[in-house]
């Protein structure tokens, strides 16, 4: 049974995915290439255990084990002991694919390799490796440790076994997971991605945010509206992913507003960098 769990990459989907195997209970090796970022990643995990502890979610015992079990790594070399990686890392496939081809070569025979991209094909990214039985998507949704939801999806040469293994590691982290088909956007994406996108068409025509944001979460139960909800996810990431679902299904619907467009080239992301379609 899997124990040993390496997560790549400590940004936000990183770092909370750390926290949640941890504290699930298994030994973390959390790899960043970037030292600042992996310092980072981890006080921010150490910030959101204190915040449970204050708000007594958790006690001081399972925070200082939570931490306990995460290893800080600056070099891939500490994935060859590893019968599981999920990688977290930039949404680049030539960069994935390097990270990919490396973790093939230094993880054990048989270990998974796991992606959590939210718009590559698993399949492409399984032919990169010698071991495409043991590729798989786990799609996690930010902010990790809160979201209960995993999308988890086989590429064409993904094994039963390997989907056996993630399903009881996603149980063991408390996580419901579904099954999306290897197309963009999976399940939530091909569904959120357009419903925020419609949400700018509205801004673009003279709709103020408050009351676009308003609108859906009074009238529709959403825990924030979809401008708000944009801010968060990060305007680039959304674009990219609109651009990814426009191209590859075809079809006009998922044309990112001009607006959203414009909003990037300003390099006003959202809450990262202090200006989306709110100001922070
Ligand atoms: N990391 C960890 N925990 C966090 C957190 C973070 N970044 N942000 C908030 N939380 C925790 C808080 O500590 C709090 O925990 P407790 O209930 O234990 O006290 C809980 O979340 C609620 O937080 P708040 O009371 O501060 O605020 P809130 O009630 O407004 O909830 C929210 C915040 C959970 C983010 C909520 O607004 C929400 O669910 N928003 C929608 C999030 C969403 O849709 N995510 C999916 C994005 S799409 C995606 O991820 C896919 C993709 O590929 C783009």
């Amino acid at each position: 049974m899997t124990q040993k769990i390496g997560v790549l990459g400590a940004g936000q989907m990183g770092a909370g995915i750390a926290q949640v195997a941890a504290f699930a209970g298994y030994e973390v090796n959390l790899y960043d290439s970037n030292e600042a970022a992996l310092k980072k990643g981890i006080s921010f995990i150490e910030s959101i255990l204190q915040k449970s502890l204050e708000k007594e979610k958790i006690t001081a015992d399972q925070k200082k084990a939570t931490l306990s079990r995460i290893t800080p790594c600056a070099s891939l070399e500490a994935m060859n002991d590893r019968s599981m990686c999920i990688e977290a890392i930039i949404e680049n496939f030539d960069i994935k694919k390097e990270l990919f081809q490396k973790l093939d070569t230094i993880m054990p025979a048989g270990g998974l390799i796991c992606s959590n991209t939210s718009s590559i094909s698993i399949t492409k990214l399984a032919a990169t490796t010698k071991r495409p039985e043991q590729v798989i998507g786990m799609h996690f949704m930010n902010p990790v440790p809160v979201m209960l939801l995993v999308e988890v999806i086989r590429g064409l040469q993904t094994s039963d076994e390997t989907f056996a293994t993630v399903k009881e590691v996603c149980d063991k982290m408390g996580k419901t997971l579904v099954k999306g088909i290897d197309g963009p956007g999976f399940i939530v994406n091909r569904i959120l991605c357009p419903m925020i996108n419609e949400a700018i068409y509205l801004l673009q025509e003279g709709v103020s945010p408050e009351d676009i944001d308003n609108a859906m979460k009074l009238g529709t139960n959403q825990p924030m509206g979809p401008l708000t909800l944009a801010d968060f996810v990060g305007l680039d990431t959304l674009l990219y992913i609109l651009r990814i679902l426009h191209s590859e299904l075809g079809e006009d619907k998922y044309r990112p507003c001009p607006l959203l467009i414009k909003y990037v080239e300003a390099g006003w992301f959202g809450k990262k960098t202090g200006r989306g379609f709110y100001r922070y």
